[in-house]
């Protein structure tokens, strides 16, 4: 560490690096997985906390883990593209002993130029650009600390200043009556030159309430060297709000989507009611897109023009082109292979599409139809309790009710393909591998094993017979 880096700078274009608590047990969660695992829409807690890390384009991410290390390294090892761009490195902390010693852990894994944001992996929600206004606050020389006004500051740090100049964070446990009638609490956020940061923890202590080393200790050591500490205050408590219990974990959840759902309306978007709406993943809307109540939308999701969504939809992983129709009650699920759906068809109520359901223009699949691995030209329909799997449905082919595809043998998967203008009646059972001519007829109640030809009408079941003066059994 140089002179000069103690001194500080105030050069703006410091390096940042983040480190993020995340060691903690979680114990009000009363549940087996480690906290920061817990999702918030759809997300584990602690990979919204790297999200926002990498829009600051870190340098380096340390995650600082404990309980559930494994767990918690592996979740946040799985590579989703939006956090590359940083070198992401684990640090144990075994046992806990304060936050304080959960930084201290991280301090071979830091450089001294750079600036250290600290955050905890149970706060998701902070927005990137308070964190950058936060580290323009620190400037690369003063001591930053987000903190905000809480009517009810129980349980916090407060911020103790003599008149306008920050003092001191007191712990709750630690607070005196006076102190505690403080609202300006930490928000556990901060931004601290790294060189600063390394000398003050080398002198914390752990004489306090909880026998604990307290990052926020680090305060005190900064009045005491002269060196600038700023509170950056925001309005905003959902960007502080720590997940501590499966009640707040439901209250961040909603404001989480209700700040989606405005978002999405003041695009335009037409939500019968933005309280029962949730997004978990990227929804993507076009122009005149109207989502009745109760939809859950997953993973990547778009939606084209004129597109209506009914009551009580899930869609996951799908593209659905302009005008389409989806009635109520609808479950599409792409997966890894994801689901179209044309310009102007209709789906449901009541349909499922699983992975690999690619829909033309104009398809309409009814009630209890099920579509996998299938691909359905302009104009195909299958109205009512069908089975679509790894088929290839021609132009304008009806397909009956009650009818499916037999596609899997017990060992292999085989394709059925119905070209074109063929009509399949009510309740048939197609053996895949096999070929229905454009323009056929399939009776109804057939069992079709065999390619059937062109333009002709196959009937495969036995034969009608009527038995006359036949006697029902009597008692
Ligand atoms: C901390 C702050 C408090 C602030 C509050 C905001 C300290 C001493 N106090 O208190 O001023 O108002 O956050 O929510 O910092 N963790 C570890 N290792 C440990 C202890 C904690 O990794 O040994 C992690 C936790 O998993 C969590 C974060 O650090 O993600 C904060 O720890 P927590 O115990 O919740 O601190 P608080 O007591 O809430
Ligand atoms: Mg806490």
């Amino acid at each position: 560490m140089t002179q000069d880096l103690i001194n500080g700078s105030t050069d703006m274009a410091r390096p940042v690096d983040v480190v993020i608590m995340a060691a903690g047990k979680g114990t009000r969660m009363k549940s087996r997985l480690p906290k920061v695992l817990h999702l918030l829409a759809g997300r584990a807690l602690v990979r919204h906390v790297l999200d926002t890390a990498s829009q600051l384009s870190a340098r380096r991410v340390v995650v600082i883990t404990g309980h559930g290390a494994t767990e918690v390294e592996a979740e946040l090892s799985i590579s989703t593209g939006d956090t590359a761009g940083f070198d992401l490195r684990f640090v144990r902390q075994e046992p806990q002993l304060g936050t304080g010693h959960a930084v201290q852990q991280a301090l071979p894994a830091l450089a001294d130029d750079g600036i250290v944001v600290v955050l905890s992996g149970d706060v998701p929600l902070t927005a990137a650009d308070t964190l950058r206004r936060l580290i323009e606050a620190c400037g690369g020389d003063k001591l930053a600390l987000l903190t905000i006004d809480f009517a009810d500051p129980t349980g916090y740090g407060r911020i103790v200043r003599q008149g306008d100049a920050v003092q001191a964070i007191v712990e709750q446990k630690d607070a005196s009556a006076e102190q505690r009638a403080i609202r300006e609490i930490y928000s556990g956020i901060m931004a601290v030159p790294a060189a600063r940061l390394k000398a003050w923890l080398a002198r914390l202590g752990n004489d306090n309430a909880q026998g604990e080393y307290y990052l926020t200790d680090i305060v005190k050591f900064a009045v005491a060297d002269g060196v600038g500490v700023v509170a950056h205050k925001i309005a905003d408590p959902v960007q502080v709000a720590g997940v501590n219990s499966p009640v707040q974990l439901a209250e961040l959840e909603r404001a989480f989507q209700l700040r989606q759902a405005r978002q999405f309306m003041e695009q335009g978007v037409r939500l019968a009611d933005p309280a029962r709406f949730d997004v978990r993943g990227d929804l993507r809307c076009a122009q005149d897109v109207a989502i009745d109540v109760n939809c859950v939308f997953e993973g990547q999701v778009s939606l084209g023009e004129g597109v209506r969504i009914g009551a009580n939809c899930v869609i996951a992983n799908a593209a659905i082109a302009a005008n389409a129709v989806i009635h109520p009650f609808t479950h599409i699920d792409g997966e890894q292979a994801g689901v179209t759906v044309g310009e102007g068809a209709l789906v449901g109520p009541f349909a499922r599409l699983r992975p690999g359901a690619q829909l033309g223009a104009e398809v309409h699949i009814g009630n209890f139809v099920e579509v996998k691995n299938s691909t359905l030209a302009k104009g195909a329909k299958a109205n009512h309790l069908a089975y679509l799997g790894d088929a290839t449905v021609g132009e304008r082919v009806n397909y009956g009710a009650g009818s499916i595809t037999a596609n899997y043998d017990g060992a292999f998967k085989h394709r059925t393909v119905i070209e074109a203008d063929v009509h399949v009646g009510s309740n048939c059972v197609l053996v895949a591998p096999v070929t229905l001519g454009a323009g056929g007829t399939v009776g109804g109640g057939s069992t079709i094993t065999q390619d059937t030809p062109a333009g002709m009408l196959s009937v495969a079941r036995g034969r009608q017979v009527s038995i006359a003066n036949w006697q029902r059994p009597r008692k």
